[in-house]
């Protein structure tokens, strides 16, 4: 027996920016995700300064979906996706993100992803912004330190969800908005098109833009039901959870506290307040944040519809010996390993009862309808003799956290729309820009190098995960 309602989302999740490639096509800008240069698991991405000849840019082209749709489309068909989760890239619409009238081209290649979608009965699940900002809006404005994104990020909301009015009913504001909360270069760069200068204060700055990033998000949702009072609009969070390294009572308060600043953002875009304990910390740093009053109206009027989550790995967190009382030391946390757990080859620690318990812990918080609209396996994947590739590693981590899924539906009562894999065609990794990092049930041969012949091919998980859905979920 199932333990997933009828109607239950199985889907699949894929970012514009890492698989369709086509950086200049009819029109497009350049976006954030067009300066970062490929990396691996012991190199950054470096950002750089516009795009420069010669360096590899591994979004460029990344599998060529702007190419391959259609027959890719197909292939999700006999894979039997209830839903395709991506993201309208930003800079096909506008392609500087200050233009007053959209790329009618960009919008047209839109369309007809959508038809060819809905032609297989497959419901687009689409983020407004993930990780692929204008680069123009990063140098003309500095990225969301200025306020003027909220319009820009308005007007590129309510054209796109007026023009798929019809075609469209899931969306979500901003990819795992809570990244940057890491305050790393990464984080803040993908989040927000922020490079910290010498003399900025990087906290300051990672808290000025992500409170006008809930602005514009709760405006889109205002907007959003305006234009389509069935509209669903979600917020989306990295949901990793943080565990205490131990019983003692501070490891058990740094966690927590770890959880607050990791999770605010869900008070804000969920709650429509900002937590009491966050607002205490602005005045004690003496920040001094632009936060309007008829921004904390904005926020509270424009709350989710659900909440939409990533989740790959739970953490574990130490105390200080000297833990400052507000237990908040942003840039020093000390993580440690989990010693119950495994490993990915990237060092992601493998926690399918941490998805449980995300669940329960989204459910018992904010009381909204969850998605899990990432979770999976990064791995090096080897073509076997017979030229396939039998990948039951990633099996066993999808059946696993499938498993724990359905115990929190069935015993927690928790109310889940639906689980879409991330990469679930394999493609350009976000935090390392390599293509050897595949997540994929469905295999694109093309290499860290940027080598291949861009076919599309099926491992053992597709089968496997065709056989899951088709019996939603009861035979794993
Ligand atoms: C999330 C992002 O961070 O995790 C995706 O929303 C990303 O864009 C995914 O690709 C997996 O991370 P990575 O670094 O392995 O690609």
């Amino acid at each position: 027996m199932t333990k997933f309602p009828k109607g239950f989302l199985w889907g699949g999740a894929v970012a514009a920016h890492q698989l369709e490639g086509g950086w200049q096509a009819d029109g497009k800008g350049i976006s954030i995700a067009d300066v970062m240069t490929a990396g691996d698991n012991n190199t950054a991405r470096e950002i750089t300064d516009g795009v420069i000849p010669g360096k590899n840019y591994p979004n460029h082209d990344a599998i060529d979906f702007y190419g391959h749709y259609r027959d890719d489309v197909k292939l999700f068909a006999e894979l039997g996706l209830k839903c395709f989760r991506t993201s309208i890239a930003w800079t096909r619409i506008f392609p500087n993100g200050d233009e007053d009238e959209p790329n009618e081209a960009g919008l047209q290649f839109y369309d007809d992803l959508f038809d060819e979608l809905l032609k297989y009965g497959i419901e687009p699940v689409i983020t407004l912004s993930h990780f692929e900002m204008p680069y123009h809006l990063v140098t003309e404005y500095g990225g969301w330190r200025n306020s003027r994104m909220i319009e820009f990020f308005e007007r590129f909301a309510e054209v796109v969800f007026k023009r798929y009015r019809d075609k469209v009913k899931y969306w979500m504001t901003f990819n795992e908005i809570n990244n940057q909360t890491g305050l790393n270069e990464w984080g803040l760069f993908t989040n927000s098109g922020i490079l910290v200068k010498d003399d900025e204060d990087a906290e300051k700055l990672m808290y000025q833009a992500a409170h006008y990033e809930t602005v514009a998000s709760a405006l889109a949702v205002k907007i959003g039901h305006q234009i389509n009072p069935d509209f669903q609009i979600g917020a989306m969070f990295a949901m990793g959870p943080t565990y205490p390294a131990t019983s003692n009572p501070k490891d058990v308060m740094k966690a927590e506290r770890a959880m607050q600043a990791n999770y605010w953002l869900a008070d804000v875009q969920c709650k429509g307040k900002y937590p009491n304990w966050l607002l205490r910390y602005f005045d004690r740093k003496h920040f001094d944040l632009d936060i309007s009053a008829s921004d904390l109206q904005i926020i509270k009027e424009g709350t989710v519809d659900y909440i939409g989550f990533s989740y790959y790995a739970s953490h574990v967190i130490k105390a200080d010996d000297q833990e400052p009382v507000d237990f908040m030391t942003p840039t020093k946390n000390h993580e440690v390993q989990n010693p119950s757990l495994t490993r990915s080859d990237w060092g992601w620690e493998i926690d399918p009862i941490g998805l449980r318990y995300a669940l329960n812990w989204f459910s018992d918080r904010y009381d909204l309808p969850l998605f899990i609209v990432e979770n999976g396996l990064g791995a090096f994947d080897k073509k076997n003799a017979d030229g396939k590739i039998h990948d039951d590693y990633r099996i066993d981590y999808l059946r696993q956290h499938i498993e724990q899924m359905a115990l929190a539906v069935d015993i927690d009562g928790v109310d889940l729309m639906g689980y879409t894999p991330w990469g679930f065609i394999d493609l350009v990794s976000a935090g390392t820009g390599q293509m050897d990092k595949r997540y994929g049930v469905i295999y694109v041969d093309k290499n860290d190098a940027g080598e291949g012949t861009l076919k599309r091919g099926k491992k053992d998980s597709f089968d496997w995960f065709q056989k899951v859905i088709a019996t939603n979920g009861s035979d794993l």
